[in-house]
């Protein structure tokens, strides 16, 4: 993984992705290590972020790094019309590794052809999102102790939804069971679907949640992304189509798991969260371990 960029997350294989979770248990165990000591790594994110940014840097600095650059492109040149292949020549100047977010897709491919130092997709528009990907496996993982043949409900917007995108596409090296919970203008796209099914699995779509609830090892919700709707009208039509309730997840498996890459909106009821089952704000800390493998494989420090 020495220098390679993280595009998407076809990009690295099936026994890369393991590779990075047991070094993600590593530092669980041990989060504060020197291994960044003289590294410059530069944030840029083109669009609104908590966690991803957060995480990453929270991560450099538990290893002894340096983050430099932005969390609102208005801040930078970007403003006055400098190209994303100028910003990303000018930074490469300035950093051992890129990590970005930005709404177009295909942005950070893009990046990767132009800059001399490695680029992490932090998010491209409704595209990818591998590294939010690696910690939702991580995550699994954990809770279940396996990722192999793992029911999984993905619920809400599927079609614009990056971190589903992903995520899909990583566990179909593992025997995954698929269910598809959508309203129908958001369902999963069919280059995804394409790919289920090259892998010999199967998936089944749905409208409404309740049903699938009981059977699901996990419900991974996610929120109805009002940015990415070109007609107001659909959005706010399907804005608060599913809501996750204790009344819902009252008989579902007693090691179901709710995940989330969040933000949420509504799509989750806040009384959720006093569940054993609510697992969204541990599998955001987990970005953190996650995080350190990633930068410490690339800059070929472990
Ligand atoms: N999961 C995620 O990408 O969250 P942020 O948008 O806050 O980074």
């Amino acid at each position: 993984m020495k220098n390679k960029s993280l595009l998407s997350i076809n990009d690295y294989s099936k026994e890369e992705h393991i590779q990075i979770l047991d070094h993600a248990e590593k530092f669980e165990k041990k989060p504060i290590q020197n291994l960044l000591n003289g590294y410059v790594i530069a944030t840029l994110f083109f669009e609104p972020s908590t966690r991803t940014r957060l995480s990453f840097e929270s991560a450099i600095s538990r290893l002894g790094g340096r983050v430099i650059g932005f969390a609102d492109s208005s801040s930078s040149s970007v403003s006055k019309g400098e190209t994303l292949k100028d910003t990303i020549l000018t930074v490469s100047n300035y950093a051992d590794l890129i990590v970005m977010r930005h709404p177009k897709e295909g942005s950070a491919r893009y990046a990767s052809e132009v800059s001399p130092v490695p680029i992490i997709n932090a998010g491209d528009g409704a595209n990818q999102h591998p590294t939010q990907c690696l910690l939702d496996m991580y995550s699994i993982r954990k809770t279940q102790g396996t990722l192999n043949d793992i029911k999984i409900a993905f619920v809400g917007d599927l079609k614009y939804g990056r971190t589903v995108h992903s995520l899909v596409i990583a566990l179909c090296n593992f025997n995954t069971e698929f269910h598809f919970v959508s309203p129908p203008s958001l369902k999963l796209p069919n280059s995804i679907k394409r790919h289920i099914k090259k892998n010999n699995l199967s998936f089944q779509e749905y409208y409404e949640l309740d049903n699938i609830l009981p059977i699901a090892d996990i419900i991974y919700m996610t929120r109805i992304q009002q940015e990415r709707f070109s007609d107001p009208i659909e959005y706010e039509r399907v804005k608060n189509v599913y809501k996750l309730t204790p009344d819902l997840i009252e008989n579902t498996k007693e090691n179901m798991k709710i995940m989330h890459p969040l933000p949420r909106v509504n799509e989750i009821v806040e009384s959720v969260d006093e569940s054993s089952k609510a697992y969204y704000f541990t599998q955001a800390l987990n970005g953190v371990y996650v995080r350190q493998a990633l930068l410490t494989s690339i800059l070929g420090k472990i």
